[in-house]
């Protein structure tokens, strides 16, 4: 079986409204391995499955997802694509947790700037632990203080360590954090500090690939694991 995961990136998001249970299911139906989405607190606390802090750009609503309460949020279309017409709700992360299930892996990413979302690492261990969801789940952020607070919250939950430009302290960062995998933008790999990162285990998924060239230069490279795409045909042959 080939080990080499494919990672759908906020859902299906090439074709399907991101970060969606409509995303999320054509994902698993193209057969992705893992789910990779997003994750804020509402105004009365809740995990809500949303990219921006705000919820103008994917629903036909305005406003902070801070300033939202679920009920609130619940009420908009977060359509955006219209891929399929019709009414498309925003997720909660103990939704996609239920309906995940055995079936896909997620990577949940921590969402911490601009808005900084107080005590979401807590809100997060405690789901995963009451859901047994824990080994079927990386969590990462770009906010490695966060991934610090989940490991010393929940030293089980396996945590990804998120960048998007090169780094000069990679391994003492790497090392800090202690983390299950590393996450690079596509073109901040540096094949050195992941081959370092291969040699003890650490598992590296590259975001976001966007053509076939790529996605073969990573299969190939023998440091990469799995990449995140938005558009799950470019992991079919043709
Ligand atoms: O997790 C990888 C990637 O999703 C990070 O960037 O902005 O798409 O959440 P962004
Ligand atoms: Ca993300």
């Amino acid at each position: 079986m080939d080990s080499f995961l494919k990672i759908a990136h906020r859902g299906y998001s090439a074709r399907y409204p991101e970060n969606t249970f409509l995303a999320f299911e054509k994902a698993i139906a193209t057969g992705a391995d893992m789910i990779e989405l997003d994750v804020h607190l509402s105004q009365d606390g809740r995990l809500v499955v949303i990219h921006d802090e705000r919820i103008d750009r994917t629903s036909n609503g305005t406003g902070a997802v801070a300033d939202l309460s679920l009920a609130e949020l619940k009420r908009y279309n977060y359509n955006n694509r219209m891929a399929e017409p019709g009414f498309v709700g925003i997720p909660t992360l103990d939704e996609v947790i239920g309906w995940a299930g055995n079936r896909v892996m997620l990577n949940i990413e921590i969402k911490n700037g601009p808005v900084r979302n107080e005590g979401i690492e807590r809100k997060l261990a405690d789901l995963l632990q009451e859901t047994r969801f824990t080994d079927r789940v990386i969590v990462s952020s770009f906010d490695h203080y966060a991934l610090a607070e989940m490991k010393r919250i929940a030293g089980s939950v396996r945590t990804g360590m998120l960048y998007d430009s090169v780094w000069i302290r990679f391994a003492d960062e790497v090392r800090a954090l202690g983390v299950f995998s590393v996450h690079p933008r596509a073109d901040a790999v540096k094949a050195g500090q992941l081959r370092w990162a291969k040699s003890r285990g650490i598992q590296v998924y590259p975001w976001v690939v966007k053509d076939r060239e790529t996605l073969k230069a990573f299969r190939a490279s023998g440091y990469v694991d799995g990449v995140m795409v938005n558009d799950l045909a470019l992991f079919s042959e043709h």
